[in-house]
């Protein structure tokens, strides 16, 4: 399924009455690993109050027992510092990486802003190296955006 048909169904998600947040986050990230091959975990952290650390709020993929990340630590804690996108080709070549699997070849993590704040991010994993380009940042950024509003 294209990015544009994924939008779209993204929104209808989005768009869902009588559902709370989280139960939408977790249609979202069920939604993206069915439909893009190359993504085979999706998941959801956000920072827990006010404390210095991620935690996973909704995910579909191997469990992971990574449900508390601290800031700055793997790609997850960096992005919750940096404020920016992190697109990793090869995870065995990083050097602070959080290994959820051995199966994971490829990473791509990507803020979430509400009212220009950082306040968590979505997390994909993928089995073969090198599994995401410009088209997969664009998209995952939009997805965020539409997040963003629902939780303003
Ligand atoms: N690899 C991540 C940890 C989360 S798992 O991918 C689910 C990281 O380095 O932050």
């Amino acid at each position: 399924m294209g990015f544009d048909i994924l939008k779209s169904r993204v929104i209808d998600i989005l768009e869902t009455q009588n559902i709370k947040h989280n139960e939408k986050l977790k249609l979202v990230c069920e939604l993206l690993r069915n439909e893009v091959n190359h993504y085979d975990w999706v998941g959801f952290y956000f920072k827990n109050n006010d404390k210095e650390e991620l935690v996973l709020e909704a995910f579909v993929g191997e469990p992971t027992e990574h449900t508390v990340i601290p800031f700055g630590k793997g790609i997850c804690g960096q992005v919750a510092v940096s404020n920016k996108n992190f697109s990793v080709d090869d995870v065995g070549a990083q050097d602070n990486y959080i290994a959820c699997s051995i199966n994971v070849k490829s990473e791509i993590v990507i803020p979430l802003f509400v009212n220009a704040e950082n306040i968590g991010q979505i997390d994909i994993d993928s089995h073969t190296i090198k599994a995401f380009n410009q088209a997969d940042e664009d998209f995952l950024v939009w997805v965020n955006s539409e997040i963003s509003k629902i939780l303003s």
